[in-house]
């Protein structure tokens, strides 16, 4: 993996964008910074990347045109964490489509950026994850969050932590390459926040009020709404 520690930049997402087509393009690059300046979430909400204290990072690759599943990429990354977490001893729940949950609290949220050009795909894969962030600056956030310091009580070595994500990444990618999002469907439909539960989910134009019951082959949510049918999200958020 090929990669570029910034010490100051606006969003690493943002950074990759800029220069991509600097970058090897036969590899992964990751570009990883200690503080962003105007970190970036999805539907335009901010980040909070204080100096330090997290992992902000950006991963760039290309992919064909024709790749399968191409949306639920962002999952794939979720699912990598996710198991990362697993290996650290955590029980970690997904919020549809790909927020990571600890005790119920966002500890990463990954924003997934695509450039089409005219013969493959650009993929910025943007992940932030809190690890020594501290209680009081948690509070800041605009939804209960937490971080791998307030759940154990320790800090954490952010490099370390970030090289198991490397290689577990690596590896899913390779398989999503292969097989598209099928090899990961049962685990992370296993992980999913809220399942049995009744939910509402916006999908862009509509609230939909249902209970959180499955997920396709694909990634998308799967309601089942009152009048027992199910409606099928591709892309939204749960509230
Ligand atoms: C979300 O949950 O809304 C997605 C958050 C994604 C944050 C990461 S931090 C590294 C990368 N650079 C950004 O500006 N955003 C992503």
């Amino acid at each position: 993996m090929h990669e570029i520690h910034l010490s100051l930049i606006d969003s690493t997402n943002t950074y990759a964008k800029i220069h991509a087509e600097t970058f090897p393009q036969n590899q992964i690059t990751c570009i990883t910074a200690e503080e962003q300046s105007a970190g970036r979430g999805r539907y335009q909400r901010t980040w909070l990347s204080p100096r330090g204290a997290n992992i902000y990072a950006t991963f760039y690759f290309t992919l064909p045109l024709n790749t399968a599943h191409l949306i639920s990429l962002a999952q794939v990354m979720a699912s990598s964490f996710a198991n990362v977490l697993i290996n650290e001893g955590f029980s970690p729940k997904i919020k549809w489509p790909n927020d990571i949950q600890v005790n119920g609290k966002k500890i990463s949220g990954i924003l997934c950026e695509t450039q089409f050009c005219k013969d493959h795909v650009d993929l910025f894969l943007g992940i932030g994850i809190n690890v020594n962030l501290d209680e009081q600056t948690a509070l800041k956030i605009d939804q209960p969050a937490t971080s791998l310091l307030i759940e154990t009580g320790k800090n954490w070595d952010k490099k370390e932590l970030l090289k198991k994500l490397q290689v577990q990444f690596e590896k899913d990618l390779e398989t999503f390459k292969e097989d598209g999002f099928s090899p990961f469907h049962k685990q992370f439909e296993s992980l999913l926040a809220k399942k049995g539960e009744t939910i509402r989910c916006f999908d862009g134009k509509k609230m939909w009020e249902g209970i959180c019951h499955s997920l396709t082959a694909e990634g998308q949510l799967n309601i089942l709404l009152s009048d027992q049918t199910i409606h099928t999200i591709t892309s939204g958020d749960i509230k």
